[in-house]
């Protein structure tokens, strides 16, 4: 009767332990896979096709337009020559979103007053690096983009 009790009490002791451990992991197991970020992987993009055209940046008030380029922000503009550029649209500096400013004849951050010339290169301010131009294919009005790299 007694190694009946003990044996039902160990039965019991380990059908809560596992219990609770089902339920500690149940939660541990979903704060850790938020915690560790899953290693993500892009597809190698070679060519983006623009959702507008020329016109759509040349006019008055807009002269530029932001675009993704995978994960890369990039801003396009037309320069005071007319000749249109994109760029990578992330200051060198501390990663703030840059801007064109036809009036200035630059790519400036407001962040910390970083400037840029239209070919991307850092020209004042604390930027310590350019930024990467992208290529250009404009084709019966549809702009395409690409990396020099790709
Ligand atoms: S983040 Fe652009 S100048 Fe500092």
């Amino acid at each position: 009767m007694t190694e009946n009790k003990t044996s039902r009490r160990g039965f019991l002791g380990v059908f809560l332990g596992g219990g609770a451990l089902a339920t500690l992991g149940s939660i541990l197991y979903p704060v850790a896979r938020y915690i560790t970020p899953p290693a993500l992987s892009e597809a190698k993009l070679s060519q983006l096709k623009l959702d507008f055209a020329r016109a759509d940046i040349e006019g008055e008030p807009v002269k530029a337009k932001y675009f993704k380029y995978g994960r890369e922000l990039g801003i396009i503009f037309i320069t005071d020559a007319g000749e249109m550029k994109a760029l990578t649209a992330i200051c060198t500096h501390l990663d703030c979103t840059v801007q064109h400013r036809p009036d200035l004849g630059i790519i400036w951050c407001s962040c910390h007053n970083g400037r840029y010339d239209y070919n991307g290169q850092n020209i004042s301010g604390p930027p310590p690096r350019p930024l990467t131009q992208f290529v250009i294919n404009e084709i019966d009005g549809t702009i395409f983009i690409s990396r020099e790299d790709a």
